[in-house]
Formats: structure tokens, sequence, C-alpha cells
């Protein structure tokens, strides 16, 4: 399996947005308007301003197996993202000690194998070249994931309801800064 830039890669945005419908905790959807806002929210976003960080991980068959969508800096994303994500600044106050954070998605046909566990990995990687102290992703405390991030060294820093949800921040810090 290799990961690599989705720029790089000659993977569609069609073929991301199909991942991102079929893993999606929402199934239902009122109308095509809310579908798509919905869509522009959670995925949208994240192409139109971070392209670089967007990655995707590919099978030795070229075959597509999953995506990470990465922002370095939550809190200078705060305007934008508040904007799109009613949640977004519940856990404002841990974005100076965690400040990148990531949607990770992986196709079912290829959970179980280290696939995103290796698209973390790279994103982590990226954080460390530019010198950025830690990551963060927001799951529920009724969702598995949180297993799989705990796996990774993530830990659970902050847990807070929201309307029907009970949000769980999950951190890893990378290195400490040190004030010499
Ligand atoms: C959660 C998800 C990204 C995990 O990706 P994956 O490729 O299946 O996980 P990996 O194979 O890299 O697992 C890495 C480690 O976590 C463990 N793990 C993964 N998912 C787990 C789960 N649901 N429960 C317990 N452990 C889990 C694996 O056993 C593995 O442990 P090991 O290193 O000791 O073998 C994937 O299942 C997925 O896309 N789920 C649907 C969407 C989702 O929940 N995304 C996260 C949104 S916050």
């Amino acid at each position: 399996m290799k990961v690599l830039p989705w720029e790089k890669s000659s993977i569609s945005k069609e073929n991301l947005i199909e991942l991102f419908f079929k893993n999606s905790s929402k199934k239902e959807f009122s109308s095509q308007e809310e579908k798509l806002k919905f869509l522009d929210c959670w995925f949208n976003i994240y192409l139109d301003k971070w392209p670089e960080n967007v990655l995707v991980a590919l099978s030795p068959k070229n075959e597509f197996m999953g995506y990470l969508l990465g922002c370095f800096n939550s809190q200078k994303a705060l305007p934008i993202l508040k904007l799109k994500i009613s949640s977004y600044s519940i856990f404002e106050e841990h974005f100076y000690d965690f400040p990148a954070h990531l949607h990770v998605n992986v196709s079912n046909d290829f959970q179980g194998q280290g696939v995103g566990k290796k698209l973390i990995e790279y994103f982590q990687n990226m954080l460390k070249e530019n010198s950025i102290q830690g990551l963060h992703a927001i799951t529920s405390s009724d969702a598995s994931n949180i297993q799989f991030y705990a796996k990774l060294g993530f830990l659970r820093v902050d847990e807070k309801p929201f309307k029907n949800w009970n949000l769980v921040f999950m951190g890893k810090k990378l290195f400490d800064y040190k004030i010499v």
C-alpha cells in the first residue's frame, strides 16, 4: 500500500465523495440541497482550502483504499469552519496544544489492514516537518473509532455534549515546545 497527496494521484473528486457518503454516519437527507450542504460542511471546505493536505491510500493494484482530510491550524481556520460546522468551536480551548485536525475514511473493503494508521502517520510526518506540535480528531463517545485513535497514541482529552451527541476530543502531542 502507498500513501500520497491526492493532488499527485489519479483519484478523482467523485471517488472521494463516493467514499465520503458510503462511510458517513448520516445516511438520510430530506432533500438534495440538504445533502449538498452536508457535503459542503464536512468535505468540500477541506478540498477547497487545504487540497495539499488531502491524502489518499492506494493498494499495490492502484485500488483506492481511503483518504484523509487535514487542517494544520484549527485556530486560524475557526472563522471559516465555525460557519460550516456548528460544533466546531466547542473544543477551541485545546487548539493550542493540538493545533491540527483530521478526518479519515477507509473503504469497508480495506478496513483493518493498517490503511487508517498509515494515512495518519503520513499526516503526522507532514506536521512534524512544519513544526506543528500536535493534532486531534473529534468523534463521539459511542463510536468504535475511539479505540482506533487510542491505538495510534491519541488521548481522550475532553468530552462535551452537543445536540444529541457526546463529542470526544482525541488529541496527540507530537512534541512539546520549549521556551529557551
Ligand atoms: C476508523 C478507521 C479510519 C480505521 O481505519 P482502518 O484502516 O480500518 O484501521 P487500521 O487497520 O489502520 O487500524 C490501526 C489499529 O487500530 C485498531 N482499530 C481500527 N479500528 C478499530 C476499531 N473500530 N475498534 C478497535 N480497534 C480498531 C486496529 O486493530 C489496529 O490495531 P493494531 O495496530 O494493534 O493492529 C476506519 O475503520 C473507517 O474509515 N471507519 C469509518 C469512518 C470513521 O469512523 N472515520 C473516523 C471519523 S472520526
